[in-house]
């Protein structure tokens, strides 16, 4: 059986075709480089170029998989969380192609594609707990199956991505951010700086960047003679040991965080075997070492989807469309996208 599935929720035109036994066929991503001199993602750049891409990238991820429309079984779309616009795109395509060919159509919810993606590639059972750590979200859940998953904790203002982002800004080291904040913390001193460990040795599972985030701010205007930013020089050391620091002080929030998690979790799912790390940031190298390292520690087994597979893609969208498809579960061609999509319902955030 064979899945297509469509990403477009943020920057990423993405597409690829998956099979039941966790073949990846093909996988096409194009990353909409028209942001970069924003330092952020614009919306409406985002949703016109989607909608110019769309039909290229879908067509190559049918020709890299050698196959036409006629030998899927369904399609899948990310139909949110995400910024609206975009998101229209890739769901209108694909109810288009479901119409049209006469196949299932599946909404997916973007934070699940990246939730499941572990298991395209790995054998992760069920209950699973997860780090699911992005531009837009950093949340702590149990992923007890498919649609079902128990919020422990989430950010509380800024995701991690969005930390990582918004500080190589403020050094103008470009978008994204985080691949280039950790290519300058690996020749980086991380003892230079004395950055807050948001959240570290408070009880429960919640994060919080923004107060770290304030003080790297702060670091840098001190490198300008009239305290603003802009106006700050730093040398390439400088940089690195910025970046260093900013680094490891997530990644320890982040472990702290994850270590009350994987107490709650042994006690309320003896049965659970996985650590899992999903989303953009889980290409962080030296993020994937700490939590394995906290695996180990805790008896627990360490998942990460490949690296190529942690930002925004089409197979993450294409392998939740198969677990749906295989559970029987596909979505009416009415079903609206949804700009705001929680994984567990019954949270407050
Ligand atoms: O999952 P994703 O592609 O898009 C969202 O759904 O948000 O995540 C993108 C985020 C960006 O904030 C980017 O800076 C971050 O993931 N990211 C990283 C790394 N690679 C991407 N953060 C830290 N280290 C990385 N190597
Ligand atoms: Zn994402």
């Amino acid at each position: 059986m064979l899945v297509l599935g469509i990403e477009s929720s943020c920057d990423e035109t993405a597409a690829a075709v998956v099979s039941h036994d966790k073949k990846l066929l093909s996988s096409v991503v194009y990353s909409q480089a028209e942001h970069q001199v924003f330092g952020g993602v614009v919306p409406e750049i985002a949703a016109r170029a989607h909608l110019q891409k769309v039909g290229s990238v879908v067509h190559s991820a049918l020709d890299q998989a050698r196959i036409s429309f006629q030998d899927l079984d369904a399609v899948a779309a990310s139909a949110g969380p995400g910024l609206i616009g975009g998101v229209i795109v890739g769901v209108m395509t694909a109810k288009a192609i479901a119409a049209v060919h006469h196949l299932p159509f599946i909404a997916i919810n973007h934070l699940e594609a990246h939730a499941l993606t572990p298991r395209l590639t790995q054998d992760v059972p069920f209950p699973y707990l997860l780090l699911l750590t992005s531009g837009g979200h950093c949340q702590i859940l149990i992923a007890e199956g498919i649609g079902k998953f128990k919020k422990l904790g989430a950010t509380v203002d800024d995701a991690a991505g969005e930390a990582f982002d918004k500080v190589a800004k403020m050094m103008e080291l470009g978008y994204p951010g985080g691949p280039k904040v950790e290519q300058y913390a690996l020749n980086g001193n991380a003892d230079r700086f004395d950055f807050p460990r948001p959240m570290v040795g408070k009880p429960g599972c919640d994060l919080s960047f923004s107060g770290l985030k304030t003080a790297v701010r702060r670091a840098i205007e001190d490198f300008s003679e009239d305290g603003i930013l802009e106006h700050a020089v730093l040398s390439e050391q400088d940089k690195a040991d910025l970046c260093a620091c900013f680094q490891r002080a997530v990644l320890e929030s982040l472990c702290s965080r994850v270590k009350n998690a994987i107490k709650l979790f042994k006690t309320q799912y003896p049965e659970g075997t996985h650590l899992v790390v999903a989303g953009g940031v889980a290409a962080n190298q030296a993020l994937r070492e700490a939590l394995e390292n906290l695996a180990k520690k805790y008896k627990l087994t360490f998942a990460a989807a490949p690296m190529n597979l942690c930002t925004d893609n089409g197979a993450m969208v294409a392998w939740a469309g198969m677990e749906h498809f295989l559970a029987g579960m596909s979505d009416p061609l009415d079903f609206s996208p949804r700009p705001r999509w929680p994984l567990d319902p019954t949270s407050k955030r």
